[in-house]
């Protein structure tokens, strides 16, 4: 079947709708992070850090992480099942209600509604619109692969039907609460009950928005891109079916040594050391594909998004399994090691998989070239460099934000008042900046050859018609 039988348009619109969201999101993570060493950048009322944190988070997480899941997702779904969507106007539907949400959802965090459950800020009104936005895509998305042209059923569509049934389920129910006006609710779960499905969400919002559907796209573009067959499709399949048997047990590895019961707690850490193989199956998965031609990392600029990608969500699901031990747990909860942690796997895995997937589309769907390889290959450094400032600078003053909490004297009392150990923060959290800002340049080359292969692409069009 031809290309341009697929619906594109949508696609088209939810990449560009996500790069908008995800400018909005790492501008404000920029701002958010020169507020923690000068504090003169908040401005009360809307634009403090409590407000603004809210807004960098949803903003990343739901406008250019969703964004990119649905429109990627489309694009992945018509390919396998070699049809278009079954419901391409509710499609084009999806898009706008998708990004009138988004709007929605960050001036409500602007004026200071939220639920106060982290990645669940929204407030009732708005659920109800994740969940009809939920619903359509779920409707779409089953629809095509149940009325596919292609039997089989590749790897990348197992992920995908995961992300759109756990994500369903665990927003829905974490969301349950009573409202007590327009802007206003109440968890339905009091207490330590409230904590513990908050962060079974929680978790799993990063299994399923972080991971399932990153995966999906790894396992699709990959091959597209390299030219090289995954190296196994039974290792794919067996690493999806345990991955998601074991992720949804974890959540309260988030709550270790709090009053949560403690076989509860126990039972979240033998599942998040078991999380290793299955992460690692779809690692190992990945390097021996490629390992059948490493020059690829040198000709294909593609291959080193991808590759770089999934060390890091390798490096990623190493490190999180070890913070779920009460030994680590211990020193580096609420210290500011998590956020290291926390950008390593957006910053590295997630936000070079979905612009390596976009690099891949874009230029198919305008029928072109990329319009700069040597830009994408800037963009990839920066990107990297500041990735790792951002992640390694953030350990380091983890583990001495930990230690000197911890420290006593002898006769039991604290050696360090708090402002103390805050002010030792102070010149790793510039770093955090500097690292953050060169980030935020490798993504403005990204833009900038994006816009330049549309309007490239746009420009043969005009000249062939
Ligand atoms: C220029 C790039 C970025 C900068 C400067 C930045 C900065 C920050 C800062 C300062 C925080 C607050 C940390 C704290 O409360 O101690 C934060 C939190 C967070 N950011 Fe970013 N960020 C960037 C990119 C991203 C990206 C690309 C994503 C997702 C795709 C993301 C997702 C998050 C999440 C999920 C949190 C919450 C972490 C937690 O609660 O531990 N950030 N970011
Ligand atoms: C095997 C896989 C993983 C495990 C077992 C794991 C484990 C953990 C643990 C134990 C924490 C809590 C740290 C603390 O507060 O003490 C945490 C935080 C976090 N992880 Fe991971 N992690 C994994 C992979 C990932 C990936 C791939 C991402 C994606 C980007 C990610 C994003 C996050 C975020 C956003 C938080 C901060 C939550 C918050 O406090 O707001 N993790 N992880």
């Amino acid at each position: 079947m031809s290309d341009y039988q697929y619906d594109n348009e949508t696609v088209k619109g939810f990449i560009i709708s996500s790069i908008f969201w995800g400018v909005v999101g790492i501008l404000v993570g920029l701002w958010i992070s020169i507020q923690m060493w000068a504090p003169s950048w908040n401005i009360p009322p809307y634009f403090t850090f409590g407000r603004l944190r809210v807004v960098h988070t949803n903003g990343l997480a739901f406008g250019l992480g969703i964004g990119a899941i649905f429109g990627i997702c489309y694009y992945i779904t018509m390919r396998l099942t070699k049809r278009p969507l079954l419901f391409p106007k509710l499609a084009r539907f999806h898009l706008y209600l998708f990004n009138a949400a988004i709007a929605l959802a960050a001036l409500s965090l602007f004026a200071g509604m939220n639920q106060s459950l982290e990645y669940a800020e929204l407030e009732w009104p708005l659920d109800v619109g994740v969940v009809i936005l939920w619903v359509i895509f779920a409707v779409n998305i089953f629809g095509t692969i149940i009325k596919r042209k292609e039997e089989q059923m590749y790897i990348s569509l197992w992920f995908i039907i995961a992300t759109v049934i756990t994500v369903a389920v665990l927003y829905i129910v974490n969301n349950l609460s009573i409202p007590a006006g327009l802007f206003k609710s109440y968890h339905l779960f009091a207490g330590v009950n409230s904590a513990n499905v908050e962060w079974w969400y929680g978790h799993n919002a990063v299994g399923f928005i972080f991971t399932t559907p990153i995966l999906a796209m790894f396992y699709y573009f990959l091959p597209k891109s390299t030219g090289i067959p995954i190296y196994s499709h039974r290792l794919s399949i067996i690493a999806f079916w345990s991955l998601v048997f074991a992720y949804l047990w974890t959540g309260a590895h988030h709550l270790i040594y709090t009053p949560l019961p403690d076989w509860i707690q126990t039972l979240a850490i033998v599942f998040t050391i078991f999380l290793i193989a299955p992460s690692w199956g779809s690692v190992v998965n990945g390097f021996y594909t490629v390992g059948t031609d490493w020059s690829k990392m040198q000709t294909n600029y593609l291959t080193k998004f991808f590759i770089l990608g999934i060390t890091f969500y390798g490096l990623q699901t190493i490190q999180g399994p070890t913070q779920g031990l009460r030994v680590v747990s211990q020193l580096i909860h609420y210290t500011d090691w998590v956020p290291g942690h926390v950008h390593m796997g957006t910053m590295g895995w997630v936000t070079m998989t979905v612009a390596a997937s976009i690099y891949y589309i874009i230029p198919r769907i305008y029928d072109t070239e990329i319009y700069s390889e040597k830009i994408a290959n800037t963009h990839f450094y920066l990107v990297l460099i500041g990735q790792l400032i951002f992640s390694i600078t953030m350990w380091i003053t983890g583990i001495q934000q930990g230690a000197l909490w911890k420290a006593v004297n002898p006769d039991g009392s604290l050696k360090y008042t708090f402002m103390e150990t805050l002010v030792r923060n102070y010149p790793f959290w510039k770093m955090r900046t500097v690292g953050g800002v060169i980030f935020t340049i490798g993504m403005l080359f990204f833009i900038y050859n994006i816009f330049m292969t549309i309007r490239k692409g746009k420009s043969l069009a005009a000249a062939k018609a």
